[in-house]
């Protein structure tokens, strides 16, 4: 039986509570599809900061290069000052571990209440490919004259031609796998600099790919399409911070934080990819079951499907989207089901037979792209 060596870092807040649906989920997908996951737990997160003083550091990385892929919940606690988790531990795991890619489906599934009236499922099936390791989020810049008036504050955006050749290339493989579209997002009339490079990527790379359509929308007019033509986009490029941005713009399109799943690719296999719903810790609702664990076990199935997984990532799929349209809401306490009890829905339908969930599935996408 093919055996795979996984992380899981729960965190805190809801992140546990997630992380438990998930491994339900994929106690499952064990059983129904024969193979087995060797799972190790690590504590991180804000409590065990708060009682080490421990964020990323050598020794953790060390251990988890040792796994195939990391199964991520979530961190953050009012305790820690913001953005010590985030550029202390998430942030940094991205970057040491090369996950260059973070990849956000923005798929409406149906059944799943969205806030744009009208929006279909049929037209709301693209893929957020948002550069995850450059752009502003290097944490490089300057503070002089600090407390006083004439403070200035220099922040810094880098861009290299590496670092945008490798998700741009990762982009139009995928979109060749879809419907054959690509969009380029950025602020190039402005960031002149960043976008003429990231641009002469894009052309450059897509002169390989003559069957993909390339086009371009600036990041300000991408939050005014996104949401009444996301029809308009099959697979878009973009950096770090618009990337940031955008993505959570599709969450809300596709029916919230609840439902959203991602993937940090690490694109060379020289460290382990990531897998996290793209909500936080959610401390407001911690311990109440009121967490939705959909996006986390989306998270959990796209992992099986980079590990070649791939039926059983598309029967976690279908069956969360079968249990999705149950739910009369998709967050707090009037979903019907306790978090517990919704994985456990989808956990009891992994190995029934529903139908494939329409449109492109980002987990054959990625089997297919590497
Ligand atoms: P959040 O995503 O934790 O929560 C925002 C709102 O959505 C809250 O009202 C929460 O109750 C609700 N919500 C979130 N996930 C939900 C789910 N699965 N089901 C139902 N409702 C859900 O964002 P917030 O409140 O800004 O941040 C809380 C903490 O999480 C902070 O410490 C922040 O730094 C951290 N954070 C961590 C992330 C990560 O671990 N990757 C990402 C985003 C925030
Ligand atoms: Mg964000």
């Amino acid at each position: 039986m093919k055996t795979y060596n996984i992380a899981a870092i729960p965190g805190d807040g809801i992140g546990p509570e997630v992380m438990d649906g998930s491994l339900k989920v994929l106690a499952a997908a064990q059983q129904a599809f024969g193979f087995a996951l060797q799972l190790t737990k690590y504590e991180a997160g804000a409590q065990h900061y708060l009682q080490t003083g421990e964020l990323w550091g050598p020794e953790l990385a060390e251990q988890l290069r040792g796994h195939e892929a990391i199964l991520f919940g979530a961190m953050g606690d009012p305790a820690v000052e913001p953005g010590i988790l985030e550029r202390g531990f998430i942030l940094a795991m991205r970057q040491e571990f090369e996950q260059a890619v973070n990849l956000r489906p923005v798929k409406l599934y149906p059944g799943v209440a969205t806030p744009i009236a009208g929006l279909t499922p049929e037209r709301c099936d693209l893929v957020i490919v948002r550069e995850n390791t450059e752009g502003a989020y290097v944490g490089q810049g300057s503070t002089i004259h600090a407390n006083t008036e004439h403070t200035v504050a220099v922040q810094e955006s880098v861009n290299t031609r590496a670092g945008i050749t490798r998700v741009v290339e990762y982009s139009f493989k995928l979109a060749a796998s879809r419907r054959g579209k690509l969009t380029l997002c950025h602020k190039k009339n402005i960031l002149i600099e960043a976008g003429k490079l990231w641009q002469e990527v894009v052309t450059q790379v897509g002169a390989r790919y003559p069957q993909v359509e390339v086009d371009y929308v600036h990041v300000d007019a991408m939050c005014f399409h996104l949401p009444v033509a996301p029809e308009r986009f099959d697979v878009v490029v973009t950096d770090n911070l618009f990337g940031d941005i955008i993505t959570d713009l599709g969450a809300v399109i596709q029916g919230g934080l609840g439902v959203a799943a991602s993937a940090n690719l690490n694109l060379d296999g020289s460290a382990p990819s990531m897998f996290e719903a793209i909500h936080g810790s959610a401390p407001d609702i911690a311990g109440k079951g009121w967490a939705n664990p959909v996006g986390a076990i989306l998270s959990a199935a796209m992992l099986l499907a980079h590990l070649g997984e791939t039926q059983a990532a598309l029967a976690i799929e279908s069956a969360a989207v079968h249990v999705l349209g149950e739910l009369p809401v998709l967050a707090g306490p009037d979903m019907g089901m306790d978090t517990a009890g919704i994985a456990e829905a989808i956990a009891l339908q992994v190995s029934q037979d529903f139908e494939k969930v329409g449109g492109h599935s980002v987990m054959n996408s990625l089997a297919e792209v590497r």
